[in-house]
């Protein structure tokens, strides 16, 4: 259920009054017509105003700032700020506090400063999200409902007694008995058997590894925890204002680890994502598109909203580099051109006291006379004139299989490498894929997966055997997989599926692993063939079963030895790589920009998406982003150079000028064609 208001693609962000003088409030409305904002959020955090003492609720203030803003036509997402539970409340209930996994009981004075499993605070979100459900209940300014803020970070596990409580219920509501959680566990493994519930703790800081199996679950569990808080409120605004959307912002969809958003979006009415940029990182905008696409994805592909981004510089990395000429547009329309139906930020206004003064807003500090502010009013328009985007599709014949559970499972400890990292592997499939100009949807292992002609598994560590059935089906339906090392290794409670590696995927892939040869941290290995390819990280005996070798090992532990395998099964084809292609240019550094030659690991993936036809463009250079969303293409332009794009033929949507077949794209700029055939 997406907000029917505002109409078109919405702009604007968090909107925190309560940080200045009421007159500034005029001048924001004034400012907000002037750049076109159309939908803010407000009451983040402002739980303190609208409850200043237990029980008494104060909405008179938010009343007149709800009411000014509808005037002006600017709607509300209006949030319950339960993200920051007053200084009265935690003192009078210091055990919502939550405490770390090391034992520290956080303090207060940041935010998220209450426990989602302690009864104190969710009676009191309940209490007062019932107020203002009640209150705001039919006000036509507020159009979605916003739960919470960025559940996960920073509070993702909490080890309090409240918690501990709760997890021990949760264990034997997954686990029903004291012998099938030993059994889950693998207990017997350092003498861990429980002979009762009571027995079992949190997975604390220990003075050794704790049972992975332990704290897979304890991540589940505390996820879990989460979504019953935001839960506890939805169901609440639900009852009180139905048909009104209900969501909560997710903390970056490729960046919070500790929420899997395949659950949480079946909780949510619409998916609402915050994305910022790694400001220091080269080509830092391909971490954004890979973030946008995998809101899409947990979107199921409908429309999505981005709910925070930032128009300037963030205060919170080491090094907050301003955004440069161009990037805010860059930046928003690539959401837009990813599914989003929203360009939102934090902040409106950056605030001028608090932990977050050097962050940027919408009206900088340095005021309307700014070339940041100018581009503000120029993408305000540039959105009106996509207005017709919204709602519009985008098409992905590949996908990348991204799980969180795997995520956590690989990341625990005393795995075979360090560098065994899942986000080090899924930004290098994607960064390839991004290269050759391919949009890529992401997708659960047990997701159907037919309409797709290639699927990735980069790092699917954890593979249940109800998942790897589904990927084998869906090879053997006529589907291409490509699946990379230290994948299919365990099962759904970190025990090994049984036999020689990779346990749930040998009969699939046609071989099996004799033994891992992790390398050492600058260690290279080499893969024969016309040009060879450098790889790191990663060498492996693959034992052939039917599979047949399609570039070898020629130096390193198993030179000689298969690297990249296919095995055809049914009516398609499996691919294993063995080992970690550098993802810069052939003979170039590790990770470097991709400026001659395609890297390694683009060149084999090019070989299965040839194999399994998947068209995109050619010859264009892989600074240019280009991405078709209902009858739009957007052509992003990240380089210094101008880019000439064949094929496109329409109507340009910010200067109504026609395209016969090419489209030249200035350096660092967006042109957005409308496609209709050339005539
Ligand atoms: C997060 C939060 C915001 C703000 C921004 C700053 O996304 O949700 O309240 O702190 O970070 O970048």
């Amino acid at each position: 259920m997406y907000p029917e208001r505002p109409a078109g693609i919405a702009f604007g962000g968090d909107y925190n009054p309560e940080q200045w003088p009421r007159e500034t409030l005029d001048e924001d409305v004034a400012l907000m017509r002037e750049a076109g904002v159309n939908l803010v959020s407000l009451g983040m955090f402002s739980w303190a105003l609208m409850e200043p003492e237990e029980g008494r609720y104060t909405f008179g203030w938010l009343d007149e700032v709800i009411d000014r803003l509808h005037e002006a036509g600017v709607a509300v997402d209006l949030a319950t700020p339960t993200a920051a539970p007053p200084a009265w409340f935690v003192a009078r209930h210091p055990d919502v506090l939550p405490v770390t996994r090391e034992g520290t009981r956080i303090g207060f004075g940041g935010r998220q400063s209450a426990c989602s499993s302690a009864p104190a605070f969710r009676a009191a979100t309940a209490r007062l999200v019932r107020a203002l459900g009640e209150h705001y209940r039919g006000h036509p300014a507020v159009v979605m409902w916003h739960v919470h803020n960025e559940y996960g970070a920073p509070l993702g596990e909490c080890y309090c007694d409240h918690s501990v409580a709760a997890w021990r219920v949760w264990l034997r509501q997954t686990y029903r008995d004291i012998p099938a959680l030993n059994d889950a566990w693998g207990a017997t493994f350092w003498g861990q058997t429980y002979t009762d519930w009571s027995e079992i703790d949190a997975p604390r800081a220990n003075h050794t590894v704790l049972n992975p199996a332990q704290r897979l679950d304890y991540a589940r569990f505390s996820d879990g925890q989460h979504r019953e808080h935001y839960a506890l409120q939805r169901d609440i605004l639900r009852e009180l204002t139905p048909g009104i959307p209900v969501t909560t912002n997710f903390a970056g969809t490729v960046n919070c680890k500790s929420t899997d958003l395949w659950r949480w979006a079946r909780e949510v009415d619409v998916i609402a994502n915050d994305h910022y940029l790694k400001a220091e990182l080269a080509d830092n905008h391909i971490d954004l598109a890979m973030s946008a696409d995998l809101a899409r994805s947990v979107a199921g592909g409908g429309p999505w909203m981005l709910m925070e981004h930032s128009a300037g510089a963030v205060n919170w990395q080491p090094r907050n580099l301003a955004k440069r000429p161009g990037e805010l547009r860059r930046n928003s329309l690539a959401h837009v051109a990813r599914g989003s139906d929203s360009v939102l930020f934090f902040q409106w206004r950056a605030s001028r006291f608090g932990a977050e003064k050097f962050h940027s807003g919408l009206v900088p500090h340095a005021g309307t006379d700014s070339a940041q502010w100018r581009e503000v009013v120029r993408l305000g328009a540039d959105l009106r004139a996509l207005a017709g985007v919204r709602g519009g599709r985008v098409r992905a014949e590949v996908a990348i299989v991204w799980d969180w559970e795997s995520y956590w499972a690989l990341e625990l400890d005393w795995r075979p490498s360090v560098d065994l990292t899942f986000r080090e592997r899924m930004d290098a499939f994607y960064e390839a894929l991004w290269r050759e100009h391919v949009t890529v949807d992401f997708v659960h292992p047990s997701a159907d997966i037919s309409g797709y002609r290639v699927v990735v598994a980069p790092s699917s560590y954890l593979l249940t055997e109800a998942s790897a059935k589904n990927l084998h089906r869906y090879v053997e339906a006529g589907g291409n997989l490509l699946v990379a090392y230290f994948s299919g290794i365990v099962d759904e409670h970190d025990t090994l599926h049984p036999g020689a590696y990779p346990g749930a995927l040998r009969e699939l892939l046609g071989l099996s692993i004799e033994e891992f040869h992790p390398l050492r941290e600058d260690e290279t290995v080499e893969l024969g063939g016309r040009e060879r390819i450098t790889a790191r990280v990663w060498s492996e005996r693959v034992r052939p079963a039917g599979a047949v070798t399609v570039r070898a090992f020629a130096a390193g532990p198993d030179a000689g030895h298969p690297a990249f395998t296919r095995h055809d099964l049914g009516a398609g084809t499996a691919w294993y790589l063995a080992t970690a292609p550098v993802t810069g240019p052939v003979n170039g550094p590790v990770n470097g920009p991709v400026a001659g030659p395609v890297s390694g690991l683009r060149e084999l993936l090019a070989q299965v998406l040839d194999h399994a036809n998947v068209s995109r463009p050619r010859g264009l250079p892989d600074t240019l982003e280009l991405v078709c969303r209902g009858g739009h293409v957007f052509l992003i332009n990240h380089g210094g150079e101008p880019v000439t794009v064949e094929g496109v033929s329409g109507v340009s949507v910010f200067d109504g000028v026609r395209h016969d077949g090419a489209v030249t794209v200035a350096p660092g700029a967006v042109t957005v064609v409308v496609e209709t055939p050339h005539p």
